[in-house]
């Protein structure tokens, strides 16, 4: 199996929010395809494990998931070849795997914190990158993964208070955590959404820039989860492929922004909650 040969120490890139339906399973399938694209090494690990997606956004039929590596680990320990476990996508020539959430709740309910992380270890032995889709929760599970990951996505979409509130109380958790700076990548998804919250105002309220915005594109992120075919392989291309495509630029090509903005006077977003 010449694509497993040697050993490397992948890159774990996480993606995490604190509200669900901000496009953690939407980016990370894209991101998956777009390293892989590029010829990386690439495995997307779903670790929504009770309500996973991954799979059904591309359309595979898992034959082993994480529950079926995780009981081989408590045979086996570290012999075990996690690569054995996992469900190939390719469209086109584009090639990249998936480690599968578990079929049944019962399974996805017995998968132990730790026994994940062993996972995503074993992963990062023989992939480039190690993408790990997950829950909206500071869970056991998620804190490990965190700590473990080389950069967390935590994304974030503009909408209603209770939202915002909530990408607060995350970004602040998660400088607390004392990470590198470099580590956590705040993204903005679905920014052109009607709503009647500024960006400047959400920036403000976090104390930092957005390390990206995505824009919304109901129609186009709807057909490529109906067509199974994530946004970056598809030819014709659409604004929200390209901002998807820039976004993996960006993290291959260690290019940081230059977070020179200049911010209003306070607003009325940081009077609610300063
Ligand atoms: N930029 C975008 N423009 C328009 N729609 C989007 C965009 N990103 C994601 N969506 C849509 O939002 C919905 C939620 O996306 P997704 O499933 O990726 O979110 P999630 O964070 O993984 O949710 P969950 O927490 O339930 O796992 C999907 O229907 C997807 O098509
Ligand atoms: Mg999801």
């Amino acid at each position: 199996m010449g694509v497993f040969a040697q050993e490397i120490n992948g890159v774990v890139i996480t993606f995490f929010s604190t509200a669900s339906a901000v496009g953690k399973t939407l980016i990370s399938t894209n991101m998956a395809s777009e390293l892989a694209r590029e010829g990386k090494k690439v495995c997307l690990v779903d670790f929504d494990l009770q309500f996973g997606d991954v799979s059904n956004y591309l359309q595979l039929l898992p034959q082993r998931t994480a529950y079926d590596l995780q009981q081989a680990m408590n045979l086996q320990g570290n012999a075990v070849r996690a690569e054995e476990f996992l469900t190939p996508y390719e469209y086109h020539n584009v090639v990249f795997y998936v480690l599968a959430a578990p079929a049944k709740l019962e399974e996805a309910y017995n998968i132990d914190a730790d026994k994940a992380m062993d996972m995503v270890r074993q992963l990062q032995k023989v992939f480039d990158y190690v993408l790990v889709d997950t829950t909206s929760t500071f869970s056991k599970l998620n804190l490990a993964l965190l700590d473990l990951s080389t950069i967390v996505s935590f994304l974030g979409i503009v909408d209603f208070i209770p939202t915002i509130k909530n990408m607060k109380i995350g970004s602040e958790t998660l400088k607390k955590m004392n990470y590198d700076k470099n580590k956590i990548r705040l993204i903005l998804n679905r920014s052109n959404a009607k709503t009647r919250i500024s960006i400047e105002d959400v920036e403000n309220l976090l104390g930092e820039p957005f390390y990206h915005i995505l824009p919304n594109d109901f129609h186009a992120a709807s057909q490529s989860i109906k067509d199974g075919v994530p946004l970056v392989l598809r030819s014709g291309g659409s604004e929200l492929g390209e901002a998807l495509r820039d976004l993996v630029a960006r993290y291959t090509n260690r290019v940081y922004d230059d977070a020179g903005d200049e911010h209003g006077p306070e607003s009325w977003l940081a009077r609610i909650f300063g």
